[in-house]
């Protein structure tokens, strides 16, 4: 009973009225860009498509009835005008129309009556076909988007069969009921073929996958926590967005607040991310003892103007030399809480608090000398730049205070000062060098995003001119959130039809 509870307990937890920490929006102009390229594959699969087999039977009056079969019927050339696509709010999903379709089948078709049995082959032209669909969007228990038929029509407009051979009274006679019987079924036919393809996307869609490990130690959790919303113009999908500890999922203790993606119907797609995605993340890191590090002096690059040894620190800790002379250290650095990034308008902003402990190497023992406590918070900035992700990280603020000492007292902020400096001249241009390069845009072999915009916005959207630093401790409870913005075209980069 009580393991039942343990087991439920996360899935409860999980299902309150959450807040999708991440969201997409698909505007008409991506729409109508994902038409033409889902047009060529569909004209690529009815070329190659074959139609079922129809089977029925014609009763001449009281004298005798024929049964006919066709089969192999299969697409020869299609004449495919470009369809349309609409979002419908009607049906919660998209409408589908397809005006003056004209196709060339061919087939066989078998007869027989009473003790008549005939066969042959047969070519038939269907000539402005109207096919008119309606699917809703909806979601299934495991968070994919489902889709579902609602609605499918069909029209034929002229039908023209011929078979092929000798032109007996009872292939003309047959010719001439079949193509009746044909002109009445096909709409049915169609749209059964329709409600296949819209079944085998469904598929598709089922076995999507939902959960995406970014490394061994953490997973990204995007199943919809919301039905798909649709209106007139656009598609929202609300996501999770949630990253968990891979090994032991748990959520974390603070929850995503809600936002709205910017309006931005010139761009084809929008995605919002909330600071909640990355603070899940670090959740998971820290709750799985993930952010320590032990730093000794052979990890220091020769050219850094600093060493780990007792020598080094009498300047700042004028004791140790004295007590321990001559020797190397081993810090051991960790964070003391989850780190915060909190999205502030224009910028990032990151808090954390973490300990350094040291120890003197006394051969294979390790002695230890203080303790410190750090808080530091630093700001970054984002923006995209052709197709690169760039961006730059300063400074705000950097305390040290001394924790614990086995070595007495003594003043922390000659050390804090050469940390300072040091993270000023030495760590941060080396990191905004290589932020300053950026990184690309993720991108398909077939497809690329183009003219991007990111933008950095608060929950709430008050702009401040300069970002202040965030009091998040104790964080559990409220904090300021907010979330990224990214627009984006996209702009196929081979000829080729994706989907081939
Ligand atoms: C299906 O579509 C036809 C024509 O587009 C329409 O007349 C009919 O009302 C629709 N039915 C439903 C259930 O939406
Ligand atoms: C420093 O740490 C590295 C990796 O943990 C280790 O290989 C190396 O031997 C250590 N150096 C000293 C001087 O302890
Ligand atoms: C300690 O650092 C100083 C430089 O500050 C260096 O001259 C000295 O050789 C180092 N001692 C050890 C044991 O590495
Ligand atoms: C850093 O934080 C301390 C304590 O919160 C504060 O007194 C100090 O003014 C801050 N420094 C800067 C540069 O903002
Ligand atoms: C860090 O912040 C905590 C709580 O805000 C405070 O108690 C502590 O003194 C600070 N430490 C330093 C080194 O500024």
């Amino acid at each position: 009973m009580f393991l039942k509870w343990v087991i439920l307990l996360p899935l409860i937890y999980c299902t309150r009225g959450l807040n999708p920490a991440m969201q997409v929006v698909l505007n008409d102009k991506g729409l109508q860009y994902g038409r033409h390229v889902v047009a060529g594959w569909i004209q690529d699969k009815l070329e190659h498509g074959t139609l079922p087999d129809i089977s029925g039977k014609i009763n001449f009056g009281f004298l005798f009835n024929i049964q006919y079969t066709i089969s192999g019927v299969t697409i020869r050339k299609c004449d495919f005008p470009e369809p349309s696509v609409e979002f419908y709010q009607a049906t919660s999903g998209l409408k589908m129309s397809i005006i003056g379709l004209n196709v060339a089948l061919t087939g066989d078709w078998k007869a027989n009556c009473g003790f008549i049995h005939e066969k042959g082959s047969f070519d038939m032209a269907l000539f402005g076909v109207d096919l008119i669909s309606t699917v809703k969007l909806g979601m299934d228990t495991a968070g994919h988007m489902s889709l579902t038929g609602v609605n499918c029509t069909a029209q034929t407009g002229d039908v023209d069969l011929r078979f092929h051979g000798d032109a007996s009274w009872f292939q003309r006679l047959l010719e001439g009921r079949i193509k009746d019987q044909l002109t009445k079924q096909l709409p049915t036919t169609i749209c059964s073929a329709v409600e296949e393809v819209i079944g085998s996307l469904e598929n598709y869609l089922e076995d999507m996958n939902v959960n995406f490990p970014l490394n061994e130690d953490v997973t990204l959790d995007l199943p919809l926590i919301d039905q798909p919303v649709v209106d007139m113009t656009n598609l929202h999908l609300g996501l999770k967005g949630e990253v968990h500890s891979s090994k032991c999922p748990r959520d974390p203790p603070f929850v995503a607040q809600a936002f709205s993606v910017p309006q931005r119907p010139g761009y084809m797609l929008s995605v919002g991310l909330s600071d909640f995605t990355l603070n899940s993340a670090s959740f998971s890191y820290f709750s799985s003892n993930l952010l320590q590090a032990f730093i000794n002096d052979s990890m220091i690059p020769p050219s850094f103007p600093v060493r780990l040894n007792t020598t080094f620190m009498g300047p700042f800790i004028p004791q140790l030399p004295k007590m321990f002379p001559d020797l190397l250290m081993l810090l051991h650095i960790y964070a003391t809480d989850i780190p915060m990034f909190s999205f502030r308008s224009g910028a990032v902003v990151l808090s954390a608090k973490g300990a350094v402990e040291a120890f003197a190497i006394q051969g294979a023992a390790l002695t230890p000398l203080f303790k410190l406590c750090v808080n530091s918070s630093f700001s970054g900035k984002a923006q995209v730049d052709v197709g690169r992700l760039k961006g730059s990280v300063t400074m705000h603020n950097f305390s040290l205070s001394l924790g614990e000492s086995e070595i007495g007292p003594f003043k922390t902020d000659a050390l804090e000062n050469m940390v300072v400096t040091l993270m000023k001249i030495a760590i941060l241009p080396q990191l905004n060098e290589k932020l300053a390069a950026g990184f690309a845009l993720p991108r398909t072999v077939h497809a690329q995003l183009v003219n991007s915009l990111l933008t950095v916005e608060e929950v709430g959207g008050k702009a401040k001119s300069n970002v202040d630093i965030p009091n998040l401790w104790p964080h559990f409870v409220f904090f300021k959130q907010g979330f990224v913005a990214f627009s984006s075209d996209a702009q196929l980069v081979t000829n080729d039809a994706m989907f081939r």
